[in-house]
């Protein structure tokens, strides 16, 4: 029997610190008009001292969980998709795994800019439609915020912060994720890019003085991509699906310019209705809009079982993708406190865990000295560790 790659949870994160279009035009020279009409950005959300593309995540993740009423231990693989992950290595998807106690998961970055979240939804699928791991861990988390450059009026007052988490589960009802597609053109690489950090430019005082490590984007050549490349993958996938546009109950497009989204909408002919947009609320979120749309679109109610739902997105790389999925779970009701105490209790453990394995690592070094064969060797004489 085929098996099927169903959503069963869903979440989504964004910090509590709100940046209105007011608030920058203090910063840099613009005005909240100007933002409206040319973004339909009104506000976004900026990560607090200390929160970071991790830590949203995590966030995201748990109320994935709780939403697909699943344990951290059950998930075989976390995949974040990030162009601003906590570190180069190790990967945010790792800090993830290491704080929710998901201790069966592997777990990986993925950087595809906008698009990262298709790329992990499509990857994940197909492995568990291949019948390789049965449950996985989708998450699109970004802090640009802190890629951002606070005095570039150009880009600053388009991007945000937030997380947002699918829970991808094999079942072998009809539905879930029908069909993807995926697709890059590094021709455009120039055109949206982080210029130093990486193996090019590394780090140094030139780069920093220099402003590299800030996004830099040809907004104008972006915007012509997008409103080329949503409308094609949309009908791309719906084609690779067996269905049409009129079988469609939502598009969530990604959620970078509401003029972006309203020329994807009239090449598509598509009512307003039919697609979902809160690009108002929380700007460019990157590879976090999408799942942090689809999430808010399911609370909302905008979703039910039996939907079909397309997400389409764009992005650095260039890259794009979309994903046709029939959507099979209601939104559940509330856990009640004492679930969700519970819960809390088991991430509190988590973290318990984390610890006793890093002091476990530390008094293995002080307990074994190396004989030169590069196996450690016990006080006792025995050879190895114990645990890797
Ligand atoms: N406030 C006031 N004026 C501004 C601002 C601002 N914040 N930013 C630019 N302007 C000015 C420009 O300097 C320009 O002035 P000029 O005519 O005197 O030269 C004028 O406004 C028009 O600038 P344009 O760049 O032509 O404005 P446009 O209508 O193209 O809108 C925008 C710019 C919003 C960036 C648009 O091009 C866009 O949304 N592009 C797509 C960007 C995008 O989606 N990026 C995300 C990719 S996903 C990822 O992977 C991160």
């Amino acid at each position: 029997m085929k098996t099927h790659a169903h959503v069963v949870g869903w979440g989504k994160y964004v910090p509590g610190r709100v940046l209105t279009n007011d608030d920058l035009s203090r910063m840099v020279d613009t005005s909240d008009e100007w933002i409206r009409t040319r973004t339909g950005i009104r506000e976004r959300h900026v990560a607090e001292d200390g929160e970071t593309t991790a830590s949203t995540a995590i966030q995201a993740a748990r109320q994935a969980l709780e939403v697909a009423g699943l344990r951290p231990a059950q998930l075989d693989l976390i995949v974040v998709a990030t162009v601003t992950p906590d570190y180069l290595f190790p990967a945010a998807a790792c800090l993830v795994q290491d704080a929710l106690g998901a201790t069966r998961a592997a777990a990986f970055d993925l950087s595809a800019g906008c698009s990262g979240f298709i790329y992990g939804l499509s990857i994940a699928a197909h492995l568990v439609c291949a019948g390789v791991y049965r449950t996985v861990l989708v998450i699109g988390a970004e802090t640009l915020s802190r890629i951002t450059d606070w005095t570039d009026r150009d880009t600053c007052v388009l991007f945000g912060d937030g997380a947002g988490a699918v829970v991808l589960q094999a079942g072998e009802d009809e539905g879930g994720v029908l069909a993807t597609v995926l697709g890059a053109d590094g021709s455009g690489g120039d055109l949206l890019r982080l210029p130093a950090g990486g193996s090019r430019n590394p780090a140094s005082h030139q780069t920093v003085a220099e402003g590299l490590h800030f996004i830099q984007m040809k907004g104008r050549e972006v915007f012509r991509f997008a409103v080329r490349t949503m409308p094609a993958a949309t009908q791309q996938v719906l084609e690779m699906a067996g269905l049409s546009l009129a079988d469609l109950n939502l598009l969530i497009p990604h959620q970078a310019n509401q003029r972006i989204i309203e020329a994807a909408a009239r090449a598509l002919d598509l009512s307003p209705e039919v697609v979902y947009s809160n690009v108002e609320r929380y700007g460019n979120t990157s590879a976090a809009s999408i799942p942090i749309a689809l999430s808010e679109a399911a609370e909302e109610g905008r979703i039910q079982p039996g939907d079909l739902v397309v997400c389409v997105g764009f992005g650095a790389g260039l890259t794009w993708g979309a994903a046709a999925i029939r959507w099979t779970r209601p939104q559940p009701a509330p856990a009640p406190r004492w679930r969700r105490f519970l819960r809390g209790l088991r991430y509190n453990l988590a973290a318990f865990r984390s610890w006793l394995l890093r002091l476990w690592r530390r008094l293995t070094v002080l307990w074994t000295r190396d004989d030169g064969s590069g196996v450690p060797v016990r006080d006792d004489g025995r050879r190895g560790e114990g645990r890797p």
